[in-house]
């Protein structure tokens, strides 16, 4: 499974990829404004970091200006992966990008249906926001299985993104779930390696080591 940094922080995006961890960068105009940087002074640091899959977010509504956003944005980078929101408009936006070659990674599916029609129609990536449907109280993974199956039948090859993480259960839910790519949040990353008693095993081992007086073998 890929996993994706979530963020639109450039050191966040560098101190994952220094890890080697990351295979991929979401982000969207919110997580900047949260960052306190404009989006355009955040992708243009981000896309110099990461070789591959940033999904960029359009900004426009209708299909002309999706397509039109779109196009623009491929050119900042053979790395840009165009995001466009689950809509009529962004479907007829998806049809027209993908003929001519632009990656589309489709957002805010919350839907078997929805993630049905953007495989058939050659999305590149399929974003369905499971911690979304987890906080009004539905069972988020759910909707990874049915997607899963879906694509599975029919041999689909959009590659299924669990979006919306909000903890390391969701990372083990996406692998156990065959999901293709989880996009995480900076903190979540950070927790995925740690494990309390993995710190106290290592205390242990060097505490014991240190009381025999041996020296290291090199
Ligand atoms: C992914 O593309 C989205 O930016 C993200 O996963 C949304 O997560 P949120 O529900 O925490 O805003």
């Amino acid at each position: 499974m890929q996993l994706y940094i979530d963020s639109a922080v450039p050191q966040e995006v560098e101190k994952m990829m220094a890890l080697g961890i990351i295979d991929g960068v979401t982000t969207n105009p919110s997580l900047a404004a949260k960052a306190g940087m404009t989006y355009k002074e955040a992708v243009a640091k981000i896309l110099k970091i990461v070789p591959d899959n940033i999904s960029l977010e359009v900004l426009s509504t209708d299909a002309p200006g999706m397509i039109r956003e779109g196009r623009a944005l491929t050119k900042m980078g053979k790395n840009v992966v165009i995001k466009l929101p689950t809509t009529e408009e962004g479907l007829k936006a998806l049809k027209v990008l993908t003929k001519t070659g632009i990656r589309v990674n489709m957002t805010l599916v919350f839907s078997a249906n929805q993630a049905l029609l953007v495989a058939k129609l050659g999305a590149y990536i399929v974003s369905p926001f499971i911690g979304r449907l987890d906080d009004i109280g539905q069972t988020g993974i759910d909707l990874i299985d049915e997607i899963r199956q879906i694509y599975d039948n029919y041999g689909f090859k959009t590659k299924i993104l669990f979006a919306s993480v909000r903890s390391p259960l969701h990372v083990k839910q996406a692998a156990l779930a065959s999901a293709d790519i989880a996009t995480c949040p900076y903190d979540v990353l950070e927790k995925l390696v740690k494990h309390p008693l993995t710190d106290i095993g290592l205390k242990k081992f060097l505490d014991d080591f240190k009381e025999s007086g041996q020296k290291p073998l090199v």
